[in-house]
């Protein structure tokens, strides 16, 4: 926690894994597979973490939770408009609304109790141009004089990490160059959140893997922040990035399937008229026959994941599927960036 004498100049928080260098990542991953080995530290004795969820969790609240009590410190779990006030984000806004308190003093009260802050928040999907401005993870990055996680908003830079881990220890390389990898498109009855493919597309071309992002149509290409960062990923580490719509093509070798839903942004606040193509496009199941087409590809996905919708019961029960490493090794990955936060110069205590 901090007092205002003890405000660090410049605070490190983790927002996006495009915010930390390479060698920063490679350290909390190396630092995230000691923690698998040995799950006990001190890293967070006498710390604690405020975990403001304004969305449902399983996996995130748990492993944050338990993670930060490995580390030997506490966590507080906050749901604004729940158990905690609902909160103003608007600068200058007249607070004559359901708001009771706004960001600038949220922030800095939790500030003063807690070491760091995690916060989910997903985008409301109502105006693409307002959610893309991430406000509320980027109203706590603002006013906290403690760092910030995201624990995902428009990209979950946490999962990433498990992601990425988990592919490392399937494949018993940290170099994941060369690799095929596959984000694909699933079917969902609703639109969900883009941050998961955001973050898929964004650490896949990072560790400069051959990355296709297979979608139904241009409309679902993602925004165009993170098709920037990927083709900079790849400008940078090589590897290579493609679009497309096929399934076959997009499938055939590939060494890694990555499924997840998302809404299209251009129909987003006009939902039901994306219905039709939603519905059209069901087949973009992740099946058997589909990963036959693959070089004995593993499969992935984020959680949660409805069977017999986005994948089969065949692939998600088959050896291939690592989505349950990968929500275990979320907990490995955060107490490794819980435990480099804290560490920064004007953090520590
Ligand atoms: N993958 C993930 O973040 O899971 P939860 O939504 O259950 O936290």
């Amino acid at each position: 926690m901090q007092s205002l004498s003890a405000r660090p100049v410049s605070i490190k928080h983790f927002l996006n894994t495009q915010d930390w260098s390479r060698p920063e990542l490679d350290a909390v991953l190396a630092h995230a597979s000691g923690y698998k080995r040995n799950r006990i530290g001190h890293e967070l004795r006498g710390k604690s973490i405020a975990l403001v969820f304004f969305n449902s969790s399983l996996r995130t609240r748990t492993s944050f939770e338990i993670g930060a009590y490995h580390l030997g410190g506490h966590a507080v779990v906050l749901q604004p408009g729940k158990d905690a006030w609902p909160i103003e984000f608007a600068t200058g806004a007249v607070m004559d609304g359901d708001p009771e308190e706004h960001i600038a003093e949220v922030a800095r009260v939790l500030s003063r109790y807690v070491d760091m802050i995690g916060v989910r928040a997903f985008p409301k999907f109502i105006d693409w141009t307002v959610d893309r401005q991430d406000a509320v993870l980027r109203g706590f990055a603002r006013h906290a004089t403690v760092p910030v996680i995201n624990m995902e908003t428009i990209t979950h830079p946490c999962q990433e990490l498990a992601h990425v881990m988990t592919l490392q220890e399937h494949f018993g390389q940290t170099d994941l160059r060369g690799k095929r990898y596959v984000l694909t498109w699933t079917y969902h009855p609703r639109a969900l959140n883009t941050a998961v493919a955001n973050s898929a597309l964004t650490i896949a071309t990072r560790m400069g893997m051959d990355v296709t992002l297979l979608c139904p149509t241009s409309d679902y290409t993602l925004d165009e922040r993170y098709m920037a960062w990927a083709r900079q990923n790849v400008a940078e580490n090589g590897g290579s990035l493609t679009v497309s719509h096929d399934i076959a093509s997009a499938y055939a070798g590939a060494d890694i399937i990555y499924a997840k839903s998302w809404g299209a942004l251009p129909f987003i606040g006009r939902q039901p008229e994306e219905q039709a193509i939603r519905e059209a496009n069901r087949h973009f199941i992740v099946d058997e026959q589909k990963m036959a087409l693959t070089n004995n590809a593993v499969f992935s996905h984020c959680l949660p994941l409805r069977r017999n919708v986005k994948a089969t019961d065949a692939v998600m029960d088959s050896p291939q599927c690592l989505a349950v490493d990968e929500a275990e090794n979320r907990m490995h990955v955060q107490k490794a960036v819980m435990a480099k936060l804290v560490s920064q110069p004007g953090v520590q205590e």
